[in-house]
């Protein structure tokens, strides 16, 4: 199984082959805001510097095609398929944008 490394809130995470960032997240970095789990809250939007993936169904109003261009994802329905660095994701207690 591969794996891959993310860079996120300062910290290098592995993220398995199939796993969503945001599972990954839960379980290295804790303390994660985290609603729907499920593409429709956008309450796990984060934004890609450097990588790719793959991605779920998501709905429209939680990120918008512009936002996806512009390197947008939801971290609930993307999975990584290279190495990769986000921009912060947002912590409890902390506002990070
Ligand atoms: S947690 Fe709701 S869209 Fe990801």
């Amino acid at each position: 199984m591969e794996t891959f490394k993310i860079e996120v809130n300062g910290k290098e995470i592995l993220v398995k082959e199939n796993e969503t960032i945001l599972n990954a997240s839960i379980r290295q970095v804790g303390n994660i805001f985290v609603g729907c789990k499920g593409g429709a809250c956008g309450m796990c939007k984060i934004k890609i510097t450097t990588g790719e993936t793959v991605d779920g169904i998501y709905s429209k109003s939680a990120l918008p095609d512009e936002e996806y261009a512009s390197g947008y994802r939801l971290a609930c329905q993307s999975k990584p398929t290279t190495d990769m660095s986000i921009l912060p994701i947002r912590e409890r207690n902390k506002v990070l944008r």
